[in-house]
């Protein structure tokens, strides 16, 4: 049968795309950090080249931020549109990470082994199980497998701000029959996932300023306002005792999960606690009348990701600093709309200002959440292929992440995705020392061929 061909391919052919995968990772393509704008060009470059020698018409569109690579290629049977992103998120902190997070290193570990690296499993090890599974059929069948349009983003990692632009001038270009997103990760290391509700974002940044210049502590410290104080006492007021989410109107348009959900999520027996015991905790916070797995995929939160002002070198100083700075972020559900959201939240700290102080804001990319209807036929073929590869059938799950394309694919092309990835909770995507497993990027190009094989 010729898939087994193909299959074997990918197998005979692995050393070769892990080569392949790890020039793409030497790249440094940091979507969010202007320094790194060549890389990310050179990142798209890669990839036009890349396609080009499989045959696809490819090129680099630009957009005012990194550019969009589209590729289409290959005729006949359902036209599939593929995304993925080849940005990844900035490394610090740099004294974490055992080697250079540019300089991808294979090794072996207790479970197995690993390519480790920025980008390793976030994205770029995903979206190359798509390319390669493309390159192994090319190979086994002389041509691709149907037709077939290739979208890749490199600004997916900071808020995706060119993408609504992009969709909608781009709309008849890119509109497909089944849309494939492979950004997420499996249920466990043996269960694959196709992932159904995506939550969304929103992203701000707070200045609170007060004096005009920092201050001597003790000259001025207790009659002069410090901005420290104020930022930490508005945001230590963000959640009430009972986890709750304090900004007013912030619960409009978050909906319940429906009772086939729930009993679904239910038996699906999550791991709460290695989930967490996997990372050095025990007890889960946050809302506590709700479950582990709805906390992480169907509730909405908010989090401060950073915070800063005043001195934080070596040694001391007894400043009163004129400014203090938060990054925070909310994780949206249902039909929270972030706009309204995002004038909500500034609303509730500028109220709480007191006298000589003011506050500026600064956006960091929306995104709504996203929910799949699941009843076109493709689903359920990516599933059975899933379980042809995996050997366990494909669970439908949430996930607490945000890939705002997935709910522009329904706005703007009418298309719900399959999301469906390889990942692995231990994978530390965003954090030190990234990786991807060997398993799964050998595992997730068999899947693709298998799914592709599926759904000509
Ligand atoms: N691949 C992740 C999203 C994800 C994470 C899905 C975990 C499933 C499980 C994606 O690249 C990501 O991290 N997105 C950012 C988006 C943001 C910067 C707009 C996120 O979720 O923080
Ligand atoms: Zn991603």
């Amino acid at each position: 049968m010729t898939l087994d061909a193909v299959l074997a391919r990918i197998d005979d052919t692995l050393p070769q795309a892990l080569d392949r995968l790890m020039d793409l990772m030497r790249i440094p393509s940091i979507s969010t950090d202007p320094a790194f704008k060549a890389d990310c060009a050179r990142a798209a470059d890669w990839l036009v080249e890349d396609l080009k020698s499989l045959g696809f018409d490819a090129s680099a569109r630009p957009t005012p931020g990194h550019p969009m690579v589209v590729a289409h290629g290959g005729s006949g049977g359902n036209h599939l549109l593929f995304y993925g992103h080849y940005d990844v998120q900035p490394v610090d902190p740099l004294s974490l990470w055992h080697h250079d997070p540019f300089d991808p290193q294979i090794e072996d570990t207790p479970k197995g082994t690993v390519l480790r690296g920025r980008g390793a499993s976030d994205d770029k090890g995903q979206l190359m199980t798509f390319i390669e599974a493309c390159r192994a059929w090319k190979a086994v069948h002389g041509a691709l497998p149907g037709k077939l349009t290739i979208f890749l983003e490199g600004e997916e990692e900071s808020g995706s701000p060119s993408l609504i632009p992009f969709l909608k001038a781009n709309a008849a270009e890119l509109k497909a029959e089944v849309a494939l997103i492979c950004d997420t990760g499996l249920f466990d290391s043996r269960t694959p996932a196709i992932t159904t509700m995506l939550r969304g974002l929103l992203g701000e940044e707070i200045t609170i300023r007060a004096a005009s210049r920092d201050l001597h502590s003790g000259m001025y410290g207790g009659l002069a306002q410090n901005p420290i104080q104020i930022l930490t006492r508005i945001l230590a007021g963000l959640h009430n005792a009972d986890g709750r989410v304090m900004v007013p109107g912030f619960y409009d348009g978050v909906t319940e999960l429906p009772d086939t959900l729930r009993a679904q999520w239910q038996n699906l027996a999550f791991d709460h606690a290695r989930f967490l015991g996997d990372v050095g905790l025990s007890v889960p916070a946050g809302e506590q009348d709700r479950t582990p797995l709805e906390k992480i995929w169907s509730r909405p939160t908010a989090e401060m990701n950073g915070i800063w002002g005043g001195y934080t070198g070596d040694g001391f100083k007894t400043v009163l600093p004129g400014e203090a700075h938060a990054k925070v972020s909310f994780r949206l559900v249902g039909s929270q709309d972030p706009v309204i959201l995002r004038e909500s939240f500034r609303a509730w700290v500028r109220d709480q200002l007191p006298a000589d102080c003011s506050v500026t804001f600064k956006e960091h990319g929306t995104s709504p959440a996203s929910a799949m209807q699941i009843n076109h036929p493709a689903f359920e073929a990516a599933r059975a292929a899933l379980t042809d590869e995996w050997g366990l059938s494909a669970a439908y799950t949430g996930a607490g992440g945000s890939i705002p394309v997935a709910g522009y694919f329904k706005t703007y092309l009418g298309m719900d995705a399959i999301l469906l990835g390889f990942a692995k909770d231990d994978d530390q995507i965003h954090s030190p020392n990234e990786k991807y497993d060997i398993s799964s990027f050998h595992k997730g190009i068999r899947s693709w061929a298998r799914i592709l094989a599926r759904l000509q």
